[in-house]
């Protein structure tokens, strides 16, 4: 009886310690300041939205554990949201920044996020949410670094370079909303950007004289890590360096096979890190491209992403034609090819020091299916729309998470279907249910003409596999059980379908949605909600302090909210410092 009392004493105070290291992790802290300016990517000016006066806003560096605050204040003068796409936000669907999850922060006020970067390493990025205001900027990138105990399968970098690509329109967000509200189509947009900026003038005729382009400046005979993000509108984009080969090393949080490619189609939403050995003779600069896919350049009189990779000992302007793109706008296979050979380094350690295959994916039992499909757009109501299995979303004014802590009835809807609707398209906050430790096999099945890339909230889901025509039973003879990649969004080929594996382990309410901006303005997405049935505070943190309210809970929100996150600073050096020994005996376990 006393050995039991004192061992369950000891239980409950290393509990207590290893809840406290929990938040001895250390912080990171930035402060976003969300504002208009106008600036002239392409040559007109127009309002753009900056982080902290710059556009793209600054690189969240953080390492696995780390615990990130942001403080934003929304100077913009509507509602505002920061999604942190690709973080996994383990237990907080809470602090996810989507309309399902979290109540928006209106003008003028501000909202601090603070969120633990837990067992991931990776690149990713994050962005403004609601009304489409990430055609306007407000994005930058979010790199989490590997903790020092952890190899990484390669040689440590001499440079960590961030690169946001995308397409853009010269109209605004509140511009382009209108169209889509109108029933309109946005039409091609007007060009590329890369890290904000247009292109170097690499043809007279098309590219304006004056326009700011971005150089990154390497040193010969080194290796440089290379994050890209695709954060445009809705165009797939060919990303290359002239006279480089591109080593694929990472994708969304898991380290690939490493392969060399002269070019990478990137989709809306994606993230990849290459290593690019400067091992050229720099007899000039290098053009860096990212290009429309899949359009036809007899139409697509717009200008290319084009910016200048400078090495110090350059002897001149970088001339002539940009490097060939892949030479078939019309025919896919080379691309699904291509994405196809993107493979997960099973043997590489990810945020933790045991192998990333250590999580055998293809011997686990699918214990749910869902087929998605989304169609062209269609007339609802009167209204163009957009559907994924016939059903075209509809956030609802309060919360669903928020819904539920609060035991508001009749706000959305658990009933997606597992089987896109035959009937006619409706208006529905429909949404999936997810059961926890479940393990959940979705097929994205694309009945539209343009490619789409689907991105789910809150995991890394396998991506098993993909091909042109109507996914069948049959088809998963084809999936790759063994190496198939962890990541967030997959792109999904027109008239073809993408299968994904999600392992139901994170407790709470999770966006799934495609990440081309139109189609999810107009109804393209849902959620999945993962409730664990036992009573448990282990599985899902608390309702933030901070949280704000709205909706059917409107009357909850004070008028300031200005609540401190609690320091542990003061307490006895005796503790603080056992607490740290236990601490570093630790992170082996975690
Ligand atoms: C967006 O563009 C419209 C039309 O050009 C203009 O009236 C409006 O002021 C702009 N809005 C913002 C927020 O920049
Ligand atoms: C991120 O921060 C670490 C130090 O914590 C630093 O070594 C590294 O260079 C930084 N990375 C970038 C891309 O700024
Ligand atoms: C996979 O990771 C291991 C372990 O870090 C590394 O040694 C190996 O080179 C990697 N393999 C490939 C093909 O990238
Ligand atoms: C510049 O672009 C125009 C229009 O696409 C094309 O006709 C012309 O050949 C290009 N010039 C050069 C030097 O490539
Ligand atoms: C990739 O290309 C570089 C030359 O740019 C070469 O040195 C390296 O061996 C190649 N790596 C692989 C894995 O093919
Ligand atoms: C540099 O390399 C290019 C090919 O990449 C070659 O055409 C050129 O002659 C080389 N210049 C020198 C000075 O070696
Ligand atoms: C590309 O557009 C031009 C101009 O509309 C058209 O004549 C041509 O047939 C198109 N090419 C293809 C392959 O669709
Ligand atoms: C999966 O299902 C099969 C047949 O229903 C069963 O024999 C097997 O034990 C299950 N595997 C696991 C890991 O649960
Ligand atoms: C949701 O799924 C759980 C099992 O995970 C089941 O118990 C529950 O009845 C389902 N709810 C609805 C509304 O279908
Ligand atoms: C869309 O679905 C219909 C009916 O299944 C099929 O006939 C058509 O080929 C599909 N189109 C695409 C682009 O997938
Ligand atoms: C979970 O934590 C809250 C306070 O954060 C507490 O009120 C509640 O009783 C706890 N629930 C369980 C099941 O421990
Ligand atoms: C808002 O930001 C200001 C400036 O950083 C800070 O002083 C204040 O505490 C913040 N308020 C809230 C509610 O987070």
């Amino acid at each position: 009886m006393a050995l039991c009392s004192f061992l369950s004493v000891l239980l409950i105070h290393i509990t207590l310690f290893v809840s406290l290291c929990y938040a001895a992790d250390p912080f990171v802290n930035y402060e976003f300041e969300v504002s208009y300016i106008t600036a002239s990517p392409l040559g007109i000016p127009q309002q753009v939205i900056a982080i902290n006066g710059k556009f793209p806003g600054p690189t969240i560096n953080s390492t696995t554990n780390n615990n990130v605050v942001v403080n934003v204040r929304n100077k913009l003068d509507e509602n505002l949201l920061i999604h942190w796409s690709g973080i996994q936000q383990r237990r907080s669907s809470w602090q996810d920044g989507v309309l399902g999850t979290n109540c928006p922060i209106p003008p003028k006020w501000n909202w601090t996020y603070q969120f633990q970067v837990k067992d991931q390493i990776g690149s990713f990025f994050y962005f403004p949410s609601l009304n489409f205001q990430r055609a306007s900027g407000g994005y930058g990138g979010f790199i989490i670094n590997n903790r020092d105990i952890i190899p990484i399968p390669f040689g440590t970098p001499d440079g960590d370079i961030t690169i946001m690509i995308g397409d853009w329109y010269t109209r605004n967000h509140t511009a382009l909303r209108k169209a889509l509200d109108a029933g309109k189509d946005l039409g091609m947009p007007d060009g590329v950007l890369i890290n904000g900026k247009g292109p170097y003038r690499y043809n007279d005729t098309l590219v304006p004289d004056g326009i700011e382009y971005e150089t990154i400046e390497v040193h010969p005979g080194r290796t440089y890590r290379i994050r890209v993000h695709n954060v445009g509108v809705s165009t797939s984009l060919n990303f290359r360096i002239q006279s480089h080969n591109l080593l694929l090393a990472e994708t969304e949080g898991s380290y690939t096979v490493q392969q060399n490619y002269t070019s990478l189609d990137i989709h809306v939403g994606q993230s990849y890190s290459f290593l690019l050995t400067t091992d050229q003779n720099a007899s000039t600069d290098y053009y860096i491209v990212a290009s429309a896919r899949f359009v036809n350049e007899s139409l697509w009189k717009r200008v290319t992403g084009v910016a200048i990779l400078h090495y110090t000992n350059s002897k001149g302007k970088a001339k002539g034609p940009l490097p060939d793109s892949p030479n078939d706008e019309f025919d896919k296979t080379f691309s699904m090819n291509q994405a196809r050979s993107i493979r997960w380094n099973v043997s590489a350690s990810g945020a933790r020091p045991n192998p990333q295959g250590s999580f055998r994916y293809g011997t686990i039992n699918v214990t749910e299916i869902y087929v998605l499909k989304n169609k062209p757009p269609v007339t609802i109501n009167g209204k163009r729309r957009t559907t994924l299995s016939g059903i075209s979303f509809v956030n609802p004014s309060t919360p669903i998470r928020l819904a539920d802590q609060y035991k508001v009835k009749g706000v959305y809807k658990l009933d997606f279907p597992t089987r896109p609707l035959t009937g006619a398209p409706r208006m529905e906050t429909s949404v999936i249910n997810g059961t926890f430790r479940g393990f959940m096999e979705v097929i994205l099945q694309n009945n539209d003409t343009k490619v789409q890339s689907y991105h789910m909230s809150g995991y890394a889901f396998f991506v098993v596999g993909m091909d042109y025509g109507e996914w069948t039973e049959n088809s998963r003879g084809t999936y790759n059980k063994w190496d198939g990649i962890a990541r967030s969004t997959t792109q999904v080929y027109p008239g073809a379908w993408t299968a994904i594996l999600i392992s139901l382990d994170n407790v709470g309410v999770w966006n799934l949605r495609t990440e081309n901006l139109d189609s999810w303005y107009l109804g393209q997405e849902t959620y999945v909600r993962v409730v664990n049935p036992e009573a448990t505070n282990k599985t899902e943190l608390p309702m933030p302090d901070n949280a704000l309210y709205c909706g059917a809970l409107s009357k909850l929100q004070k008028p300031e909210d200005i609540s401190l996150a609690t320091s542990i600073m003061g307490r006895s050096r005796l503790f603080f410092t056992m607490l740290m020994i236990v601490c570093a005996l630790i992170p082996i376990f975690r």
